[in-house]
């Protein structure tokens, strides 16, 4: 298969299973790559004895294959193009040109805020993200830039109109100091009066931390279904291991399946409020929403807001 049936827009996603209450979560990271390993599953032979099958398993890191990732996500993506232009005509000043995107992924926002005629730059860890991004750059015959690098030290000579970070990617850096690192570094790179668009989930100290979500896509005669897992939830420690399960199958017949587990940051509502006067000083709080993407429905910063996106200008 090409990476171009891939990354095509007919794929489809539909959910296999209602998700548990109170708490959606959709993404995950960079998680520390682990060996493939073998698993041996027993299985009867016809004489009704057990023989032994081996099976093998790819344990790692799921952004190691984006062509999953994307098609997974990439039905998400025109609804969030189509909000932060709204936002930035409603809440920048000036005129927005130069974007920058951390932790860019598959750059499915890259390339699509590319296509509409923006400077684009999208910066990430994982080098199989950015090969990827390239290959759909290059393939798409647009300009945009890809960086390898952190989102909490990155150096740019040109400052950009504004930035953005949704699904979850904020939540990859696991303590205090680093996120605010994070939100002080977007706020070098973005000039005054820009904007930081932030997307993340807020777990209410009340909510089930048991949680699975299923995804399913399908395009260009491979099937993808992935299985989301919260497999530990430490309220002190402020993290959750989730466990991310892919299985693909092609055309041909092959099939595929990663295994890969990292944890996310967690926040209430008072965490999130305590995190950003931290770092009032660089951004204001111009607007909240909700992951309905939808610039008529604001949200109150409440403890009600789960499905947090932000709208953060620079000062
Ligand atoms: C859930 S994906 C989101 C991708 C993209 N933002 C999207 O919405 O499709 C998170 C991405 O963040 C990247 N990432 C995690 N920690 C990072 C860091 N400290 N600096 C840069 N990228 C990071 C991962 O490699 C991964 O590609």
């Amino acid at each position: 298969m090409t990476q171009a049936t891939l990354t095509s827009k007919s794929a489809t996603k539909k959910p296999l299973a209602k998700k548990a209450p109170v708490k959606k979560t959709l993404v995950k990271k960079a998680a520390a790559t682990k060996p493939a390993a073998t698993k041996t599953a027993a299985k009867k032979s016809a004489t009704g004895k057990s023989v032994k099958k081996s099976k093998q398993v790819e344990l790692g890191d799921w952004y190691d294959y984006p062509q999953y990732f994307d098609m997974l996500f990439r039905d998400e993506t025109a609804e969030e193009v189509a909000f932060f232009e709204k936002a930035f005509a409603k809440y920048a000043n000036g005129d927005i040109k130069r974007l920058l995107e951390p932790g860019c992924g598959s750059g499915r926002l890259v390339a699509a805020m590319a296509r509409k005629g923006y400077d684009v730059t999208g910066l990430d860890l994982s080098p199989a993200m950015l090969k990827y991004l390239d290959a759909r750059i290059k393939r798409g015959n647009l300009s945009a830039t890809t960086v390898h690098g952190d989102m909490t030290q990155m150096q740019f000579d040109e400052k950009f109109d504004a930035a953005f970070c949704t699904f979850n990617t904020f939540r990859h850096l696991l303590d205090e100091k680093t996120a605010i690192k994070h939100l002080q570094n977007v706020g070098e790179v973005i000039r005054e009066g820009g904007l930081y668009i932030l997307g993340f989930h807020i777990i209410p100290d009340d909510a089930d931390p048991e949680c699975t979500e299923r995804w399913y896509a399908s395009h260009g005669g491979t099937d993808v279904k992935g299985v989301l897992k919260v497999i530990d939830f430490n309220r002190r420690k402020r993290e959750e291991m989730l466990r991310v399960t892919i299985n693909a199958k092609m055309r041909s017949g092959k099939k595929q399946r990663v295994a890969s587990e990292f944890s996310l940051r967690v926040y209430t509502v008072p965490q999130v409020k305590s995190l950003f006067r931290k770092i009032s000083d660089v951004w204001e709080i111009a607007e909240v929403f909700d992951f309905d993407y939808d610039i008529d429905k604001t949200r109150e910063f409440d403890d009600d807001l789960t499905d947090a996106l932000f709208v953060l200008r620079r000062r």
